[in-house]
């Protein structure tokens, strides 16, 4: 059910987003392709004028099922999302929206500055703690001091820095040019807006699992002036569960995550199961420490398996690893570079 608190008024849109253009002047999420392109394939094209009758719904509210959303998907059936509110994946118009699956009928809404669209959304009662690696980044502490010293340290480890690591992921990321980017567990945004700044895709989305890093995400793109007019959104997702339709992204990118997602192997499957046919993904995380040649890797890995499993702390892998879990995972053409404990990597959906 859509309450008109869903919808808030114009006053309120300006306080909360007093540097983003009303939704009705800009709603439009720009999906033109760039001049000139080198890609192999196309990139995911929407056709923002379409637009498909839903099913009435019997609650008397009326929800569009957009092609333009067709993206956005139900985590729980993976079906897209009908919308009621104006159209566009921009902050405002997205706040101003409710959705709707169109085959569980569960809605979802958003929360303070973001969309909600994890399998919990709306629930009163129910919660649950996960991992250690997880619950870390929720913290309001830690999502403020994230880009305010936290993530520098990271230098110590071979970690290049934001910008270097910004013009490495823009490389491989060269053949998605022009299409939809999802930066997931994305924190404070640090790379979504350097991503949405470049101008070289249709959109971005920020998504995280933690409610605080999406909120300072917020604060630092509503201060900054270069990002009022861009197609940006900020949606609550776990990795593990994506709400985005199957084969409708070009690009993720996945920075200094992977060793902090609960099971690695259900983020990668479902990364691979939003891209399109040649989408691209990039990732950095630390590798698993290396021991040399110690201990043959048979008996090695074990070890670090089990330790790793009893001290619930990070899942650092290998790079043979990651690229195993790609294969696995279907993906194809795996990439990397490597600096001490820092790797980037990427992979293609076939
Ligand atoms: C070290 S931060 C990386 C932030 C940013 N991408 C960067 O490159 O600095 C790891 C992020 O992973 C997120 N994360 C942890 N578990 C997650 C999950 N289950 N689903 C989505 N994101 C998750 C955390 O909330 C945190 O923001």
């Amino acid at each position: 059910m859509v309450s008109s608190a869903m919808v808030p008024s114009l006053n309120l849109h300006q306080t909360l987003f007093p540097k983003c253009p009303s939704p009705w002047r800009n709603t439009l999420f720009h999906y033109t392709r760039p001049a000139v392109l080198h890609t192999p394939f196309s990139p995911s094209r929407i056709h923002s004028s379409s637009v498909v009758a839903a099913p009435e719904p019997d609650v008397g509210v009326h929800y569009d099922r957009t092609l333009e959303l067709d993206l956005l998907a139900c985590p729980i059936c993976y079906e897209p999302l009908m919308r009621k509110g104006p159209p566009g994946l921009n902050l405002p118009a997205i706040y101003r929206s409710g959705f709707k699956c169109q085959k569980c009928e569960k809605t979802y809404s958003s929360k303070e500055v973001y969309l909600d669209l994890t399998v919990t959304a709306g629930t009163k009662d129910y919660s649950e703690v996960k991992p250690t690696r997880t619950e870390l980044f929720r913290s309001p502490l830690v999502s403020f001091l994230y880009e305010r010293g936290w993530r520098q340290n990271f230098n110590r480890s071979g970690f290049p820095g934001p910008d270097e690591e910004f013009s490495m992921a823009q490389e491989y990321f060269k053949p998605a040019a022009g299409g939809l980017l999802v930066d997931v567990s994305c924190g404070s945004g640090l790379f979504s807006r350097k991503f949405a700044k470049s101008g070289a895709y249709s959109g971005v989305i920020a998504s995280d699992f933690s409610e605080n890093m999406l909120r300072q995400c917020f604060d630092f793109i509503s201060k900054d002036d270069a990002l009022s007019t861009i197609s940006i959104a900020l949606v609550r997702a776990d990795i593990s569960r994506l709400p985005f339709s199957s084969g409708s992204v070009d690009a993720v990118h996945a920075g200094a995550a992977l060793h902090c997602w609960p099971s690695p192997s259900n983020a990668v499957a479902e990364i691979s199961r939003v891209l399109r046919s040649g989408g691209i993904f990039v990732g950095t995380t630390f590798l698993a420490p290396s021991f040399g040649n110690s201990l043959p890797p048979e008996i090695l890995r074990p070890l670090r398996q089990t330790f790793s499993r009893l001290s619930n702390t990070y899942n650092n892998l290998t790079e043979e690893e990651i690229k195993d879990l790609c294969t696995t995972c279907g993906l194809v053409n795996f990439t990397s570079d490597v600096r001490r404990s820092f790797i980037m990597f990427s992979a293609q959906k076939p």
